[in-house]
């Protein structure tokens, strides 16, 4: 896509000498089972208020940390924060944290049993328990914090893998061409690696692999919402399109055991989506299609779901996908789109943050408002209905036209 000379270095997992361990002791997909997820509906989410409530004190009191010291110190803080992404990606790796679950540990200890370099592990646990993650004791063990066991591999919240994901070396030599998208506005990740991020997991089993079971933690926690606030009465058959593993498909379909679903999604993403859907106790009900959005989604569902799809796109592409869902469907079918509602003017601290990752990361792909949204509908032979908002993921009703 992009030309050789703009192709930079991307740095490889380790060496020949030093390999790094890619899934660090990752099975395919580890039986959701220990997740603690079984037939049984997730936990409902909390009220809109709470959790707009819990944002915005957060928000409130880190702006008061900051206006209450040097703005250099502040800004020191803000700006070394690539390097804080690499070690807790590198402590997640190493499962140091489940390690410390154990029982507390010196760094030669750790470095004894994972294979490490003493003095680094003692630095980088160091620099982590200054700000929370980790605590070092006087003896000069460390233990873990409610921080740093975010960060164990039995998770459903998957932080472990968000952290890998985000501190890989493909995701951080985009990041490293930022410069270039803000004068050009299109995505580093593409120009970096001559490919989209989706191309490249194809061709990057494991890293696809890490980016699954991160968008299962996010979905996982955003699923109770979607299936609450929608009326899924309405629905019979619901096609989720792009719907990864059916980690959001699986919990409408314990929450409404009438729905009949059917997951669509790259044939590499759908080949181990079984173990999920068995888990929940869904998998006869659902029926799996591989295929790309960009040609044709199966017919024959009543609802089409998008959950984070069009945010990683272009308006073009977006037309593309909708304009395939609408040939697959007769006037008056439903389309329940999920996104993180963004508007040009607002200050939402997490829709903005992930903004910044679809410019970067994904196809020249943006967080929207509704507007924008309704107007990429109607392009598509939609028109938007309903809006259901939460602060973390709202939900969009379009009907064909
Ligand atoms: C951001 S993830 C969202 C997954 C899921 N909807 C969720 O919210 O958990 C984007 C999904 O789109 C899928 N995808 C990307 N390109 C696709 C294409 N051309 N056709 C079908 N699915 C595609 C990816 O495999 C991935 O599962």
């Amino acid at each position: 896509m992009q030309s050789a000379e703009l192709k930079a270095e991307v740095p490889q997992h380790g060496t020949a000498a030093h390999p790094m361990p890619r899934s660090a002791g990752y099975q395919v997909l580890p039986d959701p089972s220990p997740l603690g997820l079984g037939a049984e509906p997730l936990p409902n989410a909390p009220p809109a208020f709470g959790v707009r409530a819990v944002l915005r004190l957060r928000r409130a009191m880190q702006k008061l940390t900051d206006a209450l010291c040097p703005p250099e110190l502040a800004m020191f803080d803000t700006i070394t924060g690539v390097g804080k992404t690499a070690l807790l990606g590198a402590v997640a790796r190493h499962d140091i944290p489940d390690l410390l679950e154990r029982g507390p540990l010196d760094a030669e200890g750790i470095a004894a049993q994972k294979g490490l370099d003493g003095d680094a592990v003692h630095r980088t646990l160091r620099a982590l328990s200054t700000i929370g993650i980790f605590r070092l004791r006087s003896d000069g063990k460390f233990e873990n914090t409610r921080l740093s066991r975010t960060l164990c591999g039995n998770k459903v919240s998957r932080i472990r893998e968000l952290a890998i994901h985000y501190a890989s070396g493909s995701h951080m030599a985009a990041w490293g061409d930022f410069a270039r998208t803000l004068s050009t506005g299109r995505a580093a990740f593409d120009r970096v690696h001559g490919m989209t991020v989706w191309d490249w997991f194809e061709k990057n089993p494991d890293e696809r692999e890490i980016f699954a079971h991160v968008m299962m933690g996010l979905t996982l926690q955003d699923a109770p919402v979607i299936a609450t606030v929608y009326p899924w009465s309405e629905i019979k058959k619901v096609c989720d399109v792009g719907g990864g593993r059916g980690s959001l498909l699986s919990e409408l379909l314990v929450r409404h055991p009438h729905l009949e679903g059917v997951l669509f999604d790259a044939k590499g993403v759908l080949d181990s989506a079984d173990t999920l859907l068995t888990a929940r106790g869904v998998r006869r009900r659902v029926e799996l299609v591989a295929g790309s959005f960009f040609e044709r989604v199966p017919s024959g569902a009543d609802a089409y779901v998008l959950k984070n799809i069009l945010h990683d796109w272009d308006d073009a592409s977006c037309r593309t996908i909708l304009h395939s869902i609408r040939d697959a469907c007769p006037e008056g079918t439903k389309l329940v789109i999920s996104e993180s509602l963004v508007e040009r003017n607002s200050s939402h601290l997490m829709g903005t943050v992930a903004d910044m990752h679809m410019m970067t990361i994904c196809s020249n792909g943006r967080e929207r408002g509704v507007e924008e949204i309704r107007g990429l509908l109607a392009d598509g032979g939609f028109k938007l209905a309903r809006v259901f908002e939460y602060p973390t993921m709202s939900v969009l009703e379009g009907v064909a036209t």
